[in-house]
């Protein structure tokens, strides 16, 4: 199978690291909009004209498969996507609250999901989650992670004093929904300052296991070819693809 991962910028490598560790495809085909980035303050109607551009640029590969590997896109454009799109389309929101009832029996568990300003507005996880019986959720907007993780900021002072800023006032969740494909990035961060006491889902894993729940996976594939295009500067993105992708950090 062919894959093609689309998110606003780098932050859907994330998602092609889970895709390369489980070998579920023989070849992926990643764009970044790096020219439009952040999608994450935009609103509904500039999301979905930018990613129905995207689809237009799928169309040039022979895809089986697009997987929107950003969360605001997946909360926004799904819908009009596939109205226009000749392969099927998969986002990271729906497979992220698969992820979360697989690993939480507890209904009452408190959960934080954390996401853009769009998305968290959307309201996409609060819902999805209320109908899957948990309704003890807090969603918060933290947007200045996505600048944070771009310039590399993996840690230090201001990685510290921003989860300060975002998490001074909360208590410890049971679990957090890192609902934005850049914050994995600094997971371990997160995780350091709960005491590690929460339980963190990661849309990459959540969509490795919704994929393998719904498709059926003969083949697997010790040797992935990786395509990647941005929408400005695609060297940048192919170092930095280089380094969270190949490198250990
Ligand atoms: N990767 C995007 C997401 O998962 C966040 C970055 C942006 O604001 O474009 O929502």
């Amino acid at each position: 199978m062919k894959v093609g991962v689309f998110d606003s910028g780098i932050g859907g490598l994330t998602v092609v690291k889970s895709l390369l560790e489980h070998h579920l495809f023989e070849e992926i085909v990643y764009f970044g909009d790096t020219a439009r980035v952040p999608y994450g303050v935009k609103d509904k109607n500039t999301i979905i004209r930018y990613s129905l551009e995207a689809i237009e640029f799928f169309k040039n590969f022979d895809i089986d498969l697009l997987i929107t590997a950003c969360n605001t896109v997946s909360a926004y454009a799904l819908t009009e996507m596939r109205e226009h799109a000749p392969f099927d389309i998969i986002g990271v929101v729906e497979p992220g609250i698969l992820a979360a009832e697989n690993a939480l029996a507890d209904k009452d568990a408190n959960v934080l999901v954390l996401g853009t300003k769009a998305t968290v507005a959307s309201r996409a996880y609060d819902t999805l989650l209320s109908r899957h019986g948990y309704n003890n959720v807090t969603t918060k907007a933290t947007g200045l992670f996505v600048p944070i993780v771009e310039e590399g900021l993996f840690e230090g002072e201001i990685l510290k004093s921003t989860l300060h800023h975002y998490f001074g006032e909360l208590t410890t969740p049971d679990a957090i929904i890192l609902g934005c494909t850049h914050f994995p990035l600094i997971a371990n961060a997160i995780d350091d300052y709960f005491d590690k006491k929460s339980l963190l889902i990661h849309s990459g894993e959540a969509i490795v296991e919704y994929l393998e729940r719904h498709y059926d996976f003969r083949d697997r594939f010790d040797h992935t070819k990786l395509r990647l295009f941005a929408s400005e500067n695609p060297d940048a993105l192919k170092a930095v693809a280089k380094k969270w992708l190949y490198d250990q950090h």
